[in-house]
């Protein structure tokens, strides 16, 4: 009998332990599947639609929008509204001799860090060479959510800043014709705006993610999403070989209020005209079918 039981603490332990490396397994695998579901959905609707452009150069305007660690071969592109200050938050953190602080990583201080590089420092020839050999990511959120996002984080706050005074003067003097006329920017001026402007000179917080990342061009190798955030951020760490405790912080800007979720964006959305809806489906058509998001809001 006392003999039996050591065996027995033995097996427990190798049933245990395969079985916990099973569902490790099967979990890698699901990423895997649905990750290359993500780049088939993108590359589908780029053939489609004509989107992909053979050229040997990065647009100017995409590499900015692209940030180079070299310590973990990654390049993460940025797009306002799907968690980029938390991946500048990583991107600082993985300089373990920066040794940084919480207030090295307040919201102000996070965008304008000098240790964030960008591609655009490099040249074109180069460019193209650190985006073979690196691990490409890139997050896209609903684009309708993150709009809605947008529109909360500039226009709704007191604290207002200088860029979004100007936003909200430049918004008046094309929907109410009067610069000086008083009161808050509404959700269906936000709109009306955005479906009226020249898309050329389109803000980064609301331009389309496509216009932003360029998928059709640059093959990401992950396309996490920001539905499931932790998930596939734990992924993207894990695939740059991330120290173990490093965990995608979550911080918002606005710490006490509700992050933008699908129910306060379909209260934005339910008493929008259904002409300018319209509009506005068309301008993030691509968004939402490359990847893979419903513009129908579930009413
Ligand atoms: C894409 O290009 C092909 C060939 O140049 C053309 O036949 C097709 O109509 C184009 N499709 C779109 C959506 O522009
Ligand atoms: C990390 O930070 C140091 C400054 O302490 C800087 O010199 C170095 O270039 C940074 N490394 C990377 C990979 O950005
Ligand atoms: C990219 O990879 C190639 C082949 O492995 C290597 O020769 C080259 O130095 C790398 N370039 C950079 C910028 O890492
Ligand atoms: C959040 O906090 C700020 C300043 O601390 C305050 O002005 C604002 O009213 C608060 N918002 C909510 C939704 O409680």
């Amino acid at each position: 009998m006392h003999k039996l039981k050591p065996k027995i603490f033995i097996l427990l332990v190798l049933v245990c332990g395969i079985s916990g490396f099973l569902f490790h397994l099967k979990v890698f695998e699901q990423t895997v599947m649905t990750q290359n579901q993500r780049r088939d959905d993108v590359r589908v609707t780029c053939r489609q639609n004509n989107l992909t452009v053979y050229s040997h150069r990065i647009k100017p305007s995409i590499a900015k929008q692209l940030y180079v660690v070299h310590s973990h071969k990654f390049i993460y592109c940025e797009v306002p509204k799907v968690g980029c200050s938390n991946w500048k938050r990583i991107i600082l953190l993985l300089n373990s001799s920066l040794k940084l602080t919480a207030d090295e990583l307040a919201p102000r201080v996070v965008h304008t860090s000098p240790y964030l590089k960008k591609l655009s420092s490099y040249r074109p020839a180069e460019q193209v060479e650190l985006l073979n050999n690196y691990t490409t990511v890139m997050f896209t959120r609903h684009p309708l959510e993150r709009l809605v996002s947008a529109y909360r984080d500039k226009f709704l706050h007191d604290d207002t800043t200088f860029y979004s005074r100007s936003f909200s003067n430049l918004i008046k003097k094309v929907v109410r014709r009067n610069v000086n006329s008083p009161g808050r920017i509404s959700f269906e001026e936000f709109v009306r705006f955005i479906v009226s402007e020249n898309p050329n000179y389109r803000d980064s917080h609301w331009k389309p993610m496509l216009e932003l990342c360029d998928p059709c061009n640059i093959h990401y190798d992950i396309v996490g999403k920001f539905e499931t955030i932790k998930e596939d951020a734990a992924y993207v760490l894990r695939s740059i070989r991330a120290p173990k405790d490093l965990v995608y912080p979550d911080i918002k800007h606005y710490s006490n209020e509700t992050r933008t979720n699908d129910l306060i964006t379909m209260q934005y959305f339910r008493s929008l005209p259904r002409t300018l809806y319209e509009k506005l489906i068309h301008i993030y058509r691509f968004d939402f079918s490359m990847f893979e998001y419903s513009p129908l809001l579930k009413l």
